[in-house]
């Protein structure tokens, strides 16, 4: 169904034909803009900037591209096409009809698993307001902003649930997602991780990659929801997180590929010497994989989980493409778990595969996440070096499950407090090194141009040169 842009809020929910839901949104709204021009990029507001809005949920009209100042973005409600008589397809209530409103029994479960993933969508926002100040091109500055317009549109997303489906509950959540601000002491965003602020472009593309990776999985799992809204909402977000991996997986290619480069031309792979030539070295980069990789391992919560098992039983949530799975019930079958024995040994744990399912999410994860590391490696291979990057195993510094505070090193092996304590400056990002890498953040703003530690992309957004002006600053 096409969007129906004439309307205040652009959807394709048909949202005319509910006044007052029309209304209590039309409410919300300014809100919203509020919140936007308060805690959504510093400056630039006034700037032209080329983005995509859709058009249309299909392939044809998703993705229409235009200079739009970023208050007068259109954020809206669209949502993937309803299938006909869909049902639940997994769990105890496999292959009944899926539910078009929220069944009793489920509906805090369902407000909470919407109201967390809602929260993180203005919550990367906020936590990258500041990057806009040392973007390294143009180019970037526009992904940087792509990307915010976008969590801000999926943010209306859940909003959007809890005004239709969740009655006054849902509209007093909705407005605490605007309450509720990343880092604030009072009244901080749900999970951790998202109230650290990203404030330099390393981090930034490593959350994009690594982060958005996270929200992916969820988005997918939650797409397979036997709450029908909810799964079309999702199937419609992928749509669009797509491109936030992308500009996570292009910006560390690019970053690689100019440290390449200035090894070549120096003949040295000496730390060191590429920082002196204003490079962030692949050492540098490893370390900055190990740190944000496995923090986002603990989003997928504990190996094994009964909440995790209800979910999946209730049919709230299902597997990522949960069609690739043969049984959708999984009450015979269990998994197997490496969990710490006694002294510094492993050991076995077979658990109820219901109750595995934030494990098997977070394996899925751990292989999509391989996809760019195989193709930085590509680069590296490709330019005569013999580094390779690499993930740490899913047991280093975790803070969640069987593996939470245990010394690990990157390769998974036990270790004791001493020699964890021993490795850290190895393994993960020092102080000198983040020091540094605030160092290289220089804002360039010329079209074309691109900041010294990153080679320019390969090619422009949408057909447009690499020099094309994708924000037109006033
Ligand atoms: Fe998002
Ligand atoms: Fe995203």
């Amino acid at each position: 169904m096409g969007i129906d842009y004439k309307e205040r809020i652009p959807n394709n929910v048909d949202l005319g034909t509910d006044r007052r839901l029309q209304r209590a949104l039309e409410h919300w709204q300014p809100r919203f803009l509020d919140w936007w021009k308060d805690l959504g990029p510093e400056g630039f507001q006034t700037s032209d900037v080329y983005l995509r809005t859709a058009t249309s949920v299909d392939a044809k009209g998703w993705a229409t591209f235009g200079q739009v100042k970023m208050p007068d973005y259109r954020w809206g409600i669209f949502l993937a096409d309803r299938e006909q008589d869909r049902t639940v397809g997994f769990g105890d209530n496999m292959g009944k009809s899926a539910w078009q409103e929220v069944p009793g029994e489920f509906r805090a479960a369902l407000r909470n698993i919407i109201v967390t993933q809602g929260d993180t969508e203005p919550a990367s926002v906020e936590q990258q307001r500041l990057l806009g100040q040392t973007c390294p091109s143009l180019y970037d500055l526009r992904n940087l902003f792509q990307v915010n317009v976008e969590e801000g549109r999926h943010l209306w997303a859940m909003v959007y649930l809890l005004h239709a489906y969740f009655g006054r509950d849902g509209r007093e959540e909705a407005e605490e997602l605007l309450h509720r601000h990343s880092g604030d002491e009072d009244n901080p965003r749900i999970l951790g991780t998202f109230n650290e602020p990203i404030d330099d472009w390393l981090s930034f593309f490593m959350f994009t990659y690594f982060t958005d990776r996270d929200g992916k999985f969820q988005l997918k799992c939650l797409a397979e929801s036997g709450f029908d809204p909810l799964a079309r909402t999702c199937q419609f977000m992928l749509t669009e997180e797509a491109h936030h991996m992308f500009v996570g997986e292009t910006g560390i290619a690019r970053i690689v590929k100019r440290a390449l480069q200035v090894m070549k031309e120096t003949g040295t792979d000496d730390p060191e010497a590429l920082q002196k030539a204003g490079i962030i070295d692949l050492g540098l980069l490893q370390r900055y994989i190990n740190f944000w990789f496995s923090s986002c391992l603990d989003l997928f919560g504990s190996e094994s989980s009964s909440n995790a098992a209800t979910y999946f039983a209730t049919g709230i949530k299902g597997r990522p493409d949960e069609f690739m799975f043969e049984d959708h019930l999984c009450t015979e079958t269990s998994e197997t778990l490496v969990v710490p024995g006694d002294g510094m040994t492993v050991t076995d744990l077979e658990v109820p595969t219901r109750n595995a399912m934030n494990e098997i999410v977070r394996q899925a994860y751990v292989k999509d996440c391989m996809i760019g590391l195989t193709r930085w490696n590509r680069l590296i291979k490709k330019a005569g070096f013999d580094i390779e990057l690499s993930l740490p195993s899913t047991r280093f510094r975790r803070n969640i499950g069987p593996w939470a505070g245990m010394p690990v090193d990157p390769k998974g092996n036990r270790i004791s407090e001493e020699e964890y304590a021993a490795g850290g400056p190895h393994w993960l990002p020092t102080e000198a090194d983040r020091a540094y890498v605030k160092s290289l953040m220089v804002s360039v703003k010329e079209p074309g141009k691109m900041a010294g530690w990153i080679a320019p992309p390969d090619r422009g957004i949408n057909n447009l040169g690499i020099d094309y002006e994708y924000v037109v600053l006033h």
